[in-house]
């Protein structure tokens, strides 16, 4: 996570220029921020605690700045542990995104050189790796090679240098792009915050090392060797998203998936059948993602035994390092990722690359790190996902999910009509009168102090799902889990009023789970039934019409909705809760 931006050139607006570009990358983590510019001989400082979105900067003209926005990972949200971080002379100033994994380590080495420390962080202890290299006859760029090979862990680094005018940038694992201007250059997490201004960039490859001054110098780490600077220019179109008449992205983009659907309905065929013989001539095909993006992958699985009764696994990404063994040249790796920049999946990614197997990347972002790496690619086009808690890229997911296990056994038209049906199911689900119906169940939950859901077959993912997406915008301890599990354990805590929503669509798990429905009501629990038709044993009842194979897709919409009143009723800000980002980027 943490969104990183520096300017050097021609203008001397460079701390807003880097204000600017931040908000844009608030995304990516939005506890606190800092910008440093170049003042003179040595730097100027902002930091501040909070979001960036309605603040101010108030630095010193510069033609030389860096900043970032933090997701904290050592250290508290203080302004202290916010970026940037100095030496003790004040005059190398770096932003951070990654681990320093070996930080206390360093840190104490230091410290006995005589550094003093002013913050929690693990980043601090770079500037001052810094300094200490700079001490001996090393200049400022081979200081900093020679300190970031010190480094254990996935880093990302940009440094300041006051006295020598110049920025520095090198990393591995986390994403880095220049963009390249007339007499200026620009630097950041993700190409979008900079891309009104140049399209000429260079995405900065794992250990190399850019340095930007009056020109641009590539280094590659491990040789200390120079690099040939090769810009590309990029023609993709950004769209900016803007809120329009709703009062959040959250809602406003749970709004945009029938048109989501609609589109991959209409428009994926080729792609989606050229996937489909990928995967028949794999020996082997794992989906692999994180929180959402791994409840898609589950429900992939379902769906190609049922439909295309083909073996697919999927695997927690960040677990799939330790489920690698098996993998080879006739394996098919295929990542799900709505931003293409989560570590956790980048680098099982990077590994199974190694053993020579092909990736395959379905995501949102164009030009995204997973994007660029993979073999061959699937763009979801949903637009830009602002809200921090995923709902049209699931969707999208869940909908070339649907395509492409009817593209195994050649019926994608079927598929195509199914998808049809199931955005004309969501457009019924938003309607006023419906989502009232939504609104008045998320005041009775909004009040729970936990909640579980369960779901057999292909509402098992959507269990999950609907656990995650409750938890993650209302706080209200939720638990996702396959019908059958519950009376394995979790029933001990089922008691008088605990609400249970229950996914009971029309397919081969209904009997099986309305009788765990009636397991629980039986010992007090409130269920929350999501069926096609009322049962005697709901609560209450949310309707989703019966559409066959598609309707695990609308029924996640009912929850979509229900978590966001919830968040809304307990006046929390819905698209971005404490303690997330959008884009994931360290381990
Ligand atoms: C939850 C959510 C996260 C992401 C996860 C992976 O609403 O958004 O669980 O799905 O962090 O992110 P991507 O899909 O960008 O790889």
């Amino acid at each position: 996570m943490c969104g990183i931006f520096a300017y050097i050139g021609n203008k001397n607006d460079a701390a807003n220029i880097a204000f600017e570009g931040l908000k844009i990358l608030e995304y990516r983590g939005y506890d606190s921020w800092g910008i440093a510019v170049k003042k003179g001989k040595n730097l100027a400082v902002d930091k501040h605690v909070g979001k960036i979105g309605g603040a101010s900067v108030n630095l010193p003209k510069s033609n030389l700045a860096i900043g970032h926005t933090r997701w904290a990972t050592h250290g508290g949200v203080t302004v202290a542990n916010s970026h940037p971080h100095l030496d003790c002379r004040k005059e190398i100033a770096v932003v951070h995104n990654g681990i320093v994994e070996n930080f206390e380590q360093l840190k104490e080495e230091l410290i006995k050189k005589g550094h003093k420390f002013v913050s929690e962080t693990d980043t601090e202890v770079i500037p001052h790796l810094i300094e200490e290299n700079l001490k001996g006859s090393s200049g400022f760029a081979t200081s900093v090679r020679k300190s970031f090979n010190k480094l254990k862990g996935l880093n990302a680094i940009v440094i300041a240098y006051a006295p020598s005018s110049e920025i520095i940038a090198v990393k591995n694992g986390s994403p880095l792009v220049v963009g390249l201007g007339k007499d200026e250059f620009y630097l950041a997490s993700d190409i979008s915050s900079f891309i009104e201004k140049t399209k000429k960039v260079i995405f900065l490859k794992d250990y190399e090392m850019v340095i930007l001054g009056k020109d641009i110098e590539l280094i590659s780490v491990p040789s200390g060797k120079q690099l040939e600077v090769v810009p590309e220019t990029v023609t993709w179109k950004f769209e900016l998203s803007s809120m329009g008449k709703f009062p959040h992205f959250m809602i406003k983009e749970i709004y945009e998936q029938p048109l989501v659907i609609r589109n991959i309905a209409e428009n994926y065929e080729d792609e989606i059948n050229a996937l489909s013989k990928l995967i028949k001539k794999a020996r082997g095909t794992y989906f692999i993602g994180a929180g959402t993006a791994f409840h898609a992958g589950l429900t992939g699985t379902y769906l190609f035994s049922k439909i295309a009764e083909t073996h697919v696994n999927t695997a927690v990404a960040s677990e799939f390092n330790y489920l690698e063994h098996f993998l080879n040249k006739e394996s098919l790796v295929i990542a799900l990722s709505q931003s293409g920049e989560t570590i956790d999946v980048i680098e099982p990614l990077n590994r199974a690359k190694v053993r020579g197997s092909k990736i395959v990347a379905i995501t949102n972002v164009l030009g995204s790190s997973i994007y660029r790496m993979a073999d061959f690619k699937i763009l979801l086009n949903a637009g830009p996902e602002k809200a921090v808690a995923s709902t049209k890229a699931y969707i999208a997911k869940l909908s070339v999910l649907l395509m492409l296990v009817f593209a195994m056994v050649e019926k994608t038209a079927d598929a195509k009509k199914l998808l049809l049906l199931a955005a004309d199911e969501i457009d019924r689900i938003l309607e006023k009168k419906n989502s009232a119906q939504i609104k008045q169940v998320a005041k009775f939950l909004s009040i729970a102090s936990n909640i579980y859901v369960i779901g057999r077959g292909v509402s098992y993912p959507s269990a999950l799902e609907a656990a995650l997406k409750i938890k993650e915008v209302s706080y209200v301890p939720t638990e996702g889990l396959a019908g059958g599990e519950l009376k394995h354990g979790t029933i001990a805590l089922i008691s008088k009023g605990t609400p249970v929503i229950v996914f009971a669509p029309n397919d081969d798990s209904f009997e099986s789970i309305i009788s765990n429905a009636i397991e629980i009501k039986s010992r007090g629990g409130i269920i929350i039934g999501i069926a096609d038709k009322n049962q005697p044993v709901f609560d209450y009842f949310l309707q989703v019409k019966d559409i066959k194979e598609a309707s695990y897709i609308a029924q996640i919409v009912a929850i979509q909705l229900l978590a966001y009143y919830m968040a809304v009723d307990l006046n929390l800000d819905p698209d971005k809760p404490r303690n997330l980002a959008k884009s994931v980027t360290v381990k």
